[in-house]
């Protein structure tokens, strides 16, 4: 993408660490005191289930702000069938650039890409308030359930979005976020070993955090 300030390009193995970095710096005590994510990003992109043409860096002025990363995913469907989807995340702008429409550019942008590749649908857990923007919808008005709630809890975090128009007319069933993204929870000293790689920072309970740790 040129005619912008910033470019949106596929991720090199020699952005890593400093992707990685700009992770753990995006989503410090926002969701819970510190962060995973940064660890499950550099777990996922040796897992089967990535995708490694649908993992964009947004670069503005020499310095990667931005960040998005695809995975297949399925809707595991009533009638006992499974239909391939795409889930989504990490993704991030660094502090400094949030609120500034960056987001939903790259956003957008990769979304494009994923229709491109010839994914269906995406689903994941996120804020409606800004996935809105970009075409997301409660997953359940989709037909799809999430793994594990309780009938008639909250599942209002639980947002999809057809890449196909009419994808998911004719399925009904449920999605479980893949074990990949669980990696920290999996190996919790391979964690903090690699946690410990990175300048100290200071963990904080904030108000908004989903997560006790
Ligand atoms: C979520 C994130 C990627 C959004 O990127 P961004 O560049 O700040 O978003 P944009 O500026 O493109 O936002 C577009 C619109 O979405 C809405 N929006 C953005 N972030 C929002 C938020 N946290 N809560 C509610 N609405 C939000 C706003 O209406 C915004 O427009 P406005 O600023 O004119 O009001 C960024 O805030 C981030 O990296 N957060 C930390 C990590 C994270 O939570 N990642 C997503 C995990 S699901």
């Amino acid at each position: 993408m040129n005619n912008h300030d910033y470019i949106i390009r596929r991720e090199t193995p020699a952005d890593y660490r400093a992707v990685e970095n700009l992770v753990r710096e995006s989503f410090w005590n926002v969701y819970r005191p510190g962060c995973l994510e940064h660890f499950v990003l550099k777990c996922l992109r040796g897992n089967g289930a990535f995708v490694p043409e649908l993992d964009f860096v947004m670069e503005k002025d020499g310095r990667i702000i931005g960040q998005n990363v695809f995975v297949k995913a399925e809707i595991r469907c009533d009638s006992g069938a499974s239909f391939p989807i795409l889930t989504m995340g990490p993704f991030c702008i660094a502090p400094e650039w949030k609120r500034q429409g960056y987001g939903k550019r790259l956003l957008d942008y990769s979304l494009g890409k994923a229709a491109e590749y010839g994914a269906k649908a995406v689903c994941f857990e996120g804020n409606i308030d800004f996935y809105g923007k970009s075409g997301f919808v409660a997953a359940s008005s989709l037909g799809v359930r999430y793994h594990g709630l309780p009938e008639g809890a909250d599942d209002s975090f639980f947002l999809g979005r057809e890449l196909v128009p009419g994808a998911l007319d004719s399925v009904r069933g449920e999605y479980a976020t893949p074990a990949c993204y669980f990696a920290a929870e999996a190996e919790p000293d391979a964690f903090e070993r690699y946690e410990r790689t990175f300048p100290p920072k200071e963990k904080r309970v904030l108000p908004g955090q989903i997560f006790e740790k």
